[in-house]
């Protein structure tokens, strides 16, 4: 009989690994919601916060959940469970949770970049603001919704059918190198705008008096867990099929600083057009539009760039590409957890777990489409509040119960005594505490989405 660890896929390159890595770190996240949050948590201050949370949090805790994986060689839930014991097992099946979770109502946004690349290309897309509206109400919600989930879910499945190196490292390597031509071209055109200069100054000027907001640090560590897929083990799952002896606090300083050079770079391009157009009270605090979560990138910035002309169809059409490369690339590291959890649990084979839970996921995904107040609760308390809460106990895991095994493993490619003493002591002292605080922080907003959802 052979050994499952045998026949196991592992990642052809170190560069395949980083690649697929920064490719599911690199999502949505970074543009339809890094776009919308800043500008909600007062712009550059937001940006200042979250790039210290990045920092002190993201990148330590993004080391510990590669350590765990590559340590094990297994899924997050049986990795847990062996290093900790079985009372971490809860902790694998929530990660396996938040995948299922996230990918149904990511997978509806993701269909709404197809249709409006499509849409941008043809000029279809109706460049009145009211207009604009209608339009994203008759493609965003109900049957055409559905429609564009189920495209995207379908090949999303196919990737991950393929396996790690066949299917997950052929797209990103692919891919990615696309997505980051596209996104410097279009910040590279947007410096052509005149009055885009306000924009980049409200983006990189901070109001020192927000930097103590607490909305506005909730939002930012909710967003760089978001943003670096961390606390539900996706990364945890890629350094499972990992096999070199690798320095993975390099590994995730590489990733988590790409991921957020795209969000800067993508904030250079939105923030000049907000400004140029004047559509700065559309995505103003307070207002409806900005509070569905859609406001920014689907409703206000395809009429005004509509507006343009042909080359105002291009640059939307571009932009939504980006926007789907930056989405698939993301959504298969949220199948694949899943993915590998049941194969490595359940020992189906790939194309069972991957059809079986893909389509449970579509149909997930379908109250999402229909009700964006729904979507909006989700992405709250998976995509940010749950994302945390996992990042939570990690770093107690790694920081308390398993530390002196996963310093070991680190030492394996970061070799500096000193350099792995500040990351344990990141791990158990600072992580923790900070996660309680914005997790308190956090629960008013919850409540009020909440409230939103049921309709009081
Ligand atoms: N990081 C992805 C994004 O920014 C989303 C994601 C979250 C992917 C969690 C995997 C795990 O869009």
């Amino acid at each position: 009989m052979t050994h499952v660890a045998d026949v196991r896929d592992s990642w052809s390159t170190r560069t395949g690994f980083i690649l697929a890595a920064i490719g599911s770190a690199v999502g949505l996240g970074n543009m339809w919601r890094f776009s919308y949050v800043a500008a909600e948590g007062g712009g550059a201050a937001f940006v200042l916060l979250y790039l210290l949370f990045v920092a002190v949090i993201g990148i330590p805790l993004m080391a510990s959940e590669l350590v765990v994986g590559r340590m094990t060689q297994v899924s997050p839930v049986r990795a847990l469970a062996k290093l900790g014991g079985r009372a971490w097992t809860p902790l694998g099946l929530l990660f396996v949770f938040c995948g299922l979770g996230i990918l149904s109502y990511y997978s509806v946004i993701a269909g709404w970049t197809i249709r409006y690349a499509v849409d941008g290309f043809r000029g279809a897309i109706p460049s009145d603001a009211g207009d604009a509206g209608a339009y994203f109400n008759a493609v965003g919600t109900k049957l055409p919704a559905v429609g564009t989930h189920l495209i995207f879910m379908a090949l999303t499945i196919l990737i991950v059918l393929g396996g790690i190196k066949k299917g997950l490292e052929r797209t990103a390597i692919i891919l990615m190198p696309l997505l980051f031509l596209l996104l410097v071209g279009l910040a590279i055109w947007a410096v052509t705008l005149d009055g885009g200069g306000a924009g980049y100054a409200y983006y990189l000027k901070p109001q020192l008096g927000e930097l103590l907001d607490p909305t506005i640090i909730t939002s930012a560590a909710g967003q760089a867990f978001f943003s670096l897929s961390l606390g539900m083990g996706a990364l945890m799952t890629y350094a499972s099929y990992l096999r070199s002896k690798e320095n993975l606090a390099r590994e995730a300083a590489t990733i988590a600083l790409t991921d957020f050079g795209v969000a800067f770079v993508a904030g250079l391009f939105v923030f000049p057009i907000i400004f140029h157009f004047d559509l700065g009270g559309v995505i103003g605090l307070g207002d409806p539009i900005a509070d569905n979560t859609v406001g920014t990138l689907f409703i206000s910035i395809p009429p005004a760039l509509g507006s343009l002309g042909t080359m105002g169809d291009l640059v939307v059409g571009a932009f939504f590409v980006m926007l789907f490369f930056a989405a698939i690339t993301s959504a298969i590291s949220l199948l694949e957890v899943v993915v590998t959890a049941v194969i490595d649990g359940w020992h189906w084979s790939r194309n069972k777990a991957t059809l079986v839970f893909g389509i449970l996921i579509t149909l997930l995904g379908i109250p999402s489409a229909f009700n964006l107040n729904f979507l909006a609760f989700a992405d709250k308390l998976i995509g940010n509040v749950l994302l945390m809460v996992g990042g939570l106990f990690t770093a107690i895991l790694v920081g308390y119960r398993i530390r002196p095994q996963a310093e070991d493993e680190m030492a394996q490619g970061l070799t500096s005594p000193g350099a792995r003493r500040a990351w344990v002591v990141l791990v158990r002292y600072v992580a923790p505490p900070v996660l309680i605080l914005v997790l308190v922080f956090s629960i008013p907003d919850l409540i009020t989405k909440f409230k939103t959802l049921i309709g009081i």
